[in-house]
């Protein structure tokens, strides 16, 4: 049975004291670490700590594999497309470590927490040092010493195989090296109880498990203090947010406390589970002053058979009902979604719903993915007739439509002016900066680079499928 754990002060500080160990090794001369980050935004917020951690230990982070004394792969399971795509690039260190025998290969994240997966690499992938999972991201220092430790010994006893099955840990007070001065990502939960017969997360995050409301209401005021300008709140479904915590809280209770918190500044979260989202959360989100407009409500698939198959617990009506409501507390609501092509048993008829609901709710952006079997899913044994083919036209035709009705969107902006928040450069003449519109829109810019972190007026000019363009008028 699973239990909320908290890592304690005392582990912490071993960890720190690891640190020093690692530290004091690399003394003498520079060292970098590379961070290569696959996946969602948990796997991005996951990249955070470890390069935190690293910089404690001394490393400087690089992008420059062949400058790299160390690589950690962060990976991502969700689809076979991105396993391969992994497996391939750790294979192709092998260069490096033969031109750099001491450079120290680490791979993390969900990948890792699948047995077959660990044997693969045990087997096939010697360049590989360290294999850790997701729930020890927090003890990466010590798992690094001991492999620092067991270099030179020969074949596997050299190698730390230390993915753990999926219990989970809440680990408060870890070091974090932030990818973006203006943008942060706060994660609020981990883990997923779910179990969406097609999806591989539940299995390889755990069980959901919230943080402590004071931490993150303390780290979201740390961040407007520091400058942030954009804050999201990550989870696998930030709905159920609370579940198992002492204090009385659920997810629009949270949000109303973030929002009070003063300051200029956007508020954003994923992921919102269509059969948790309430009208309490739609009006707390109207009510709010940080809160962005703005919901990614995975729909999966529009028919209630498939949908049924799914385990999502939320049938076409009650989805359509929940976005009228939405809508009501929002007019202004931008909306995306997530697709599933090619559901074992998906028939032309069930593809035929998820067309016609997508051209009745008009989502501004949504991500289409073509049916990938997990091993382990209930989904992975279910007949699938339709071939590989036959589903490539459905999500062809799928595309179209997104692109079509995403391009309508956007063209309606042509004209207005909102107020964006300059987020980064984009290293490409004439439009150099990019921005967002608090609904998320992105807005391709020209102007002064000095404007990265500030809110500015813009006149948008120009639009395609993807994105805005405008110039700066205030
Ligand atoms: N927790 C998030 C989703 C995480 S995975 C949520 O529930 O919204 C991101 C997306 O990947 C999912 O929404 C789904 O559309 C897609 N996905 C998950 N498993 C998949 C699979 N086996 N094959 C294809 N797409 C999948
Ligand atoms: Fe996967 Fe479903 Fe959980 Fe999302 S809610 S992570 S799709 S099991
Ligand atoms: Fe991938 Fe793990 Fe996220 S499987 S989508 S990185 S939770």
């Amino acid at each position: 049975m699973y239990e909320r754990r908290e890592i304690t002060p005392q582990e912490r500080l071993e960890q720190t004291q690891y640190c020093e160990k690692i530290k004091a090794r690399l003394a003498g001369r520079p060292h970098y670490a590379l961070v290569d980050t696959y996946g969602c935004q948990q796997n991005e917020s996951d990249s955070e700590i470890l390069r935190g951690w690293l910089t404690q230990c001394g490393y400087e982070i690089t992008d420059d594999v062949d400058r790299a004394d160390l690589v950690a792969v962060n990976t991502c399971a969700v689809r076979e497309h991105a396993e391969k795509r992994v497996l391939g690039n750790v294979g192709a260190l092998g260069h490096n470590k033969a031109k750099n025998p001491e450079l120290i290969v680490c791979v993390g994240g969900c990948m890792t927490q699948q047995p077959t997966v660990r044997e693969k690499i045990k087997r096939s992938y010697r360049v590989v040092d360290l294999v850790f999972g997701p729930h020890e991201v927090w003890q990466f220092p010590e798992l690094l010493w001991r492999t620092m430790e067991r270099q030179g010994r020969r074949g596997d006893r050299g190698r730390l195989i230390a993915a753990q099955p999926s219990e989970g840990v809440v680990a408060e007070g870890l070091p974090r090296q932030r990818d973006s001065a203006v943008k942060a990502w706060l994660a609020i939960m981990n883990g997923c109880d779910n179990f969406c017969s097609y999806c591989i997360v539940p299995y390889v995050r755990g069980r959901e498990r919230s943080r402590r409301p004071a931490d993150i209401l303390a780290e979201a005021r740390r961040l407007v203090e520091a400058g942030y300008k954009d804050i999201t709140l990550l989870g696998q479904n930030v709905n159920s947010y609370g579940k198992g915590l002492k204090e009385d809280i659920d997810f629009p209770g949270l949000l109303a406390q973030m929002d009070a918190i003063p300051g200029d500044y956007v508020l954003r979260f994923m992921t919102s589970h269509p059969k948790d989202a309430t009208e309490a959360l739609f009006r707390v989100m109207g009510a709010s002053e940080h809160c962005a407009h703005h919901i990614h409500l995975p729909l999966q698939s529009g028919s209630d058979r498939i949908l049924k198959e799914m385990n999502r617990h939320y049938d076409r009506a009650k989805y359509l009902e929940k976005v009228a409501l939405a809508r009501r507390y929002m007019p202004d609501l931008v909306l995306t979604t997530d697709i599933i092509v090619g559901f074992p048993g998906e028939t032309e008829a069930d593809f035929a719903d998820t067309l016609s609901l997508v051209e009745e709710v008009r989502y501004d952006a949504m991500f289409t993915f073509i049916y990938s079997p997990r091993p382990g899913t209930p989904a992975a044994e279910m007949p699938d007739p339709v071939s590989r083919a036959e589903k490539q036209v459905w999500f062809d035709q799928l595309l179209d439509t997104a692109n079509r009705i995403s391009g309508e969107k956007h063209a309606a902006y042509v004209g207005r002016t909102c107020r964006v928040l300059v987020d980064g450069e984009t290293g490409q003449a004439p439009y150099n900066l990019s921005s967002r519109t608090k609904g998320g829109r992105l807005v391709h810019l020209a102007g002064d680079p000095a404007l990265v972190g500030r809110f500015v007026q813009a006149k948008i000019t120009d639009s395609t499928t993807w994105a805005l363009y405008g110039e700066v008028v205030g």
